[in-house]
């Protein structure tokens, strides 16, 4: 008896719902797999039953008002940033003088490297500023600078940093091209404990300064931190959800941010550092990664 014929209908009806595919490298391929995830395409083709069932459907491909819905309704912050942030960080917060002109990029640099704001300025060897297009596209907002960011005054340079390369490599990106990379302190806490809630406070005028010369298209908040101060700094939830939300609640949506005076595309994604440790998570940063890239495709061009 001779061997039945394969079955050509899951790769058809992968073909038939498939949008275009992306085209990967052997190296974004290799990221994938490193990540623990399977591109989309290979997964309807695998489940897809038959020619007349969608594949399923996946992070990329879902539809905004779908994704709306499933996501669990969350508080608004009431008002504009202002309470959250002041409930957050409750410390005062020295922002530019309102009489001298708003800094420069050169100024704003040496501004961040001269600063002894909080008591982590005599502590530094490096200021870590940010790097990248000074006009991206995206911009990746971490923690803080770790131990290897502080001594060569760049961002994500350890390990974790290795792992945000690859995701970057992803989706065709680079940290140099069309990605802008910053922290929320711009100094190395001791030992990497947590940022406080004053050093946070301090240095968010940095980081908002950067947000209004950079003018990103979409904004991506890695971890916890970043992730709490954007979405109060934008106004997007109440200072009591950010508290108690933990960061898996506050992913996979894209938030309407106001920052520096825009409203920007925001998604929240985890830190690279808790996916080395949790490499289970990597599948649903991949998904938060094309669910930022979908946002940017759709944000009006300027
Ligand atoms: N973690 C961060 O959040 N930022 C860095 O620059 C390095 C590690």
């Amino acid at each position: 008896m001779s061997a039945p014929a394969p079955d050509p209908a899951p790769a058809l009806a992968a073909t038939l719902v498939a949008p275009a595919r992306p085209r990967l490298s052997p190296r974004q391929s290799a990221m994938l797999a490193e990540m623990g995830v399977r591109p989309w395409w290979q997964t309807a083709a695998k489940a897809a039953p038959g020619p007349t069932a969608a594949a399923p459907a996946p992070a990329r491909r879902a539809e905004p008002a779908a994704r709306a819905a499933a996501a669990p309704a969350l508080p608004v912050a009431a008002t504009s940033s202002a309470p959250a942030t002041a409930a957050l960080a409750p410390h005062t917060r020295p922002a530019f003088p309102a009489t001298a002109p708003a800094p420069d990029w050169d100024a704003l640099e040496q501004q961040i490297r001269d600063c002894q704001r909080c008591p982590l300025g005599a502590q530094r060897q490096c200021a870590v500023p940010g790097m990248g297009d000074r006009r991206p596209d995206w911009l990746l907002v971490g923690e803080a600078p770790g131990e290897e960011e502080d001594r060569q005054g760049l961002p994500f340079v350890g390990r974790a940093g290795q792992l945000l390369d690859r995701m970057l490599a992803a989706l065709q990106l680079q940290r140099e091209q069309r990605v802008y990379i910053a922290n929320v302190i711009k100094c190395r806490p001791p030992q990497n404990r947590n940022p406080a809630a004053d050093e946070i406070a301090h240095c968010t005028p940095y980081l908002l300064r950067q947000v209004d010369l950079l003018q990103p298209k979409i904004v991506l908040a890695l971890g916890r931190f970043a992730a709490q101060t954007l979405l109060a700094e934008g106004g997007c939830l109440s200072a009591e959800a950010l508290r108690e939300l933990p960061l898996g609640k506050l992913r996979g949506r894209v938030y309407q941010a106001r920052l520096a005076g825009r409203v920007l595309p925001l998604v929240v994604t985890y830190h690279p550092a808790y996916l080395l440790r949790s490499p289970a998570d990597k599948a649903r940063a991949w998904a938060d990664l094309c669910l930022a890239a979908e946002a940017l495709e759709q944000s009006p061009s300027p």
